[in-house]
């Protein structure tokens, strides 16, 4: 399959979208941040699809360092909820699904697979923790961004929250591995209209960019 990336086959008009609003209101406009949920199971199978969306978004040289732990039991649901910051826990423990998005500061170990262009890129991060440390935490940063759009265009409903005990989490569950949370985000459906926030203002495109 070839794509047209010059959007000539597109309907475009300068100033409007590409997407349909349906899918604008979906995934922006009318998405809100859910604080409380239902507390209706979700499946592995709507994750995954989430993942197998935002795998596609882009990554520094391919590298592809974000890797989420799914958090349910409820003894497992225990330990995170004590490294949350207090006005968190009570959500961590209502959630049916929450994960720890964190950054795998190993990832040039597939870096062979990810990126073939590049045949010594494994190599040159290997003696590097420090330099793979940043880069991993700035490209899984960016991927948690596409996982909470993607877990929308899945149908479900997230609760980001970054008021943790990073430190803590990560030797309480990523003792083995090394990986270094970023941020704890419930999933799920919202409980109700309590759920959410009305909506806080956003900054106009010209109070957020300048052009030179
Ligand atoms: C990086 C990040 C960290 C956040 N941390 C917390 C948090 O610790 N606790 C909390 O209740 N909400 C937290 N939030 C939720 C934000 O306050 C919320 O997404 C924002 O106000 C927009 O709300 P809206 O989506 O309903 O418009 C966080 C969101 C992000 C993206």
């Amino acid at each position: 399959m070839t794509i047209d990336t010059s959007l000539t086959e597109l309907d475009f008009t300068p100033g409007e979208l590409v997407v349909s609003p349906i899918v604008a209101d979906l995934l922006f406009r009318e998405a809100h941040t859910v604080s409380t949920f239902h507390d209706t199971d979700v499946p592995d199978e709507q994750i995954r699809a989430a993942y197998d969306l935002l795998r596609w978004g882009p990554t520094a040289m391919n590298t592809q360092p974000l890797r989420l732990l799914l958090v349910r039991s409820p003894q497992a649901r225990a330990n995170l909820a004590v490294h949350m910051s207090e006005g968190n826990r009570a959500r961590v423990l209502g959630a049916p699904l929450t994960i720890v998005a964190a950054a795998d500061t190993n990832f040039h170990e597939n870096l062979d697979t990810l990126v073939p262009h590049l045949p010594h890129a494994r190599d040159m991060f290997a003696g590097d923790a420090a330099g793979r440390e940043t880069m991993a935490r700035t490209s899984a940063l960016i991927q948690v961004g596409y996982l909470i759009v993607s877990l929308r265009a899945a149908g479900l409903h997230a609760g980001p929250m970054g008021g943790m005990d990073a430190a803590a989490i990560d030797a309480e569950f990523f003792a083995e591995n090394g990986w270094k949370s970023l941020l704890v985000i419930n999933v799920g459906t919202p409980a109700g209209p309590a759920s959410i926030r009305p909506r806080a203002p956003r900054l106009e495109f010209a109070q957020a960019s300048s052009s030179v």
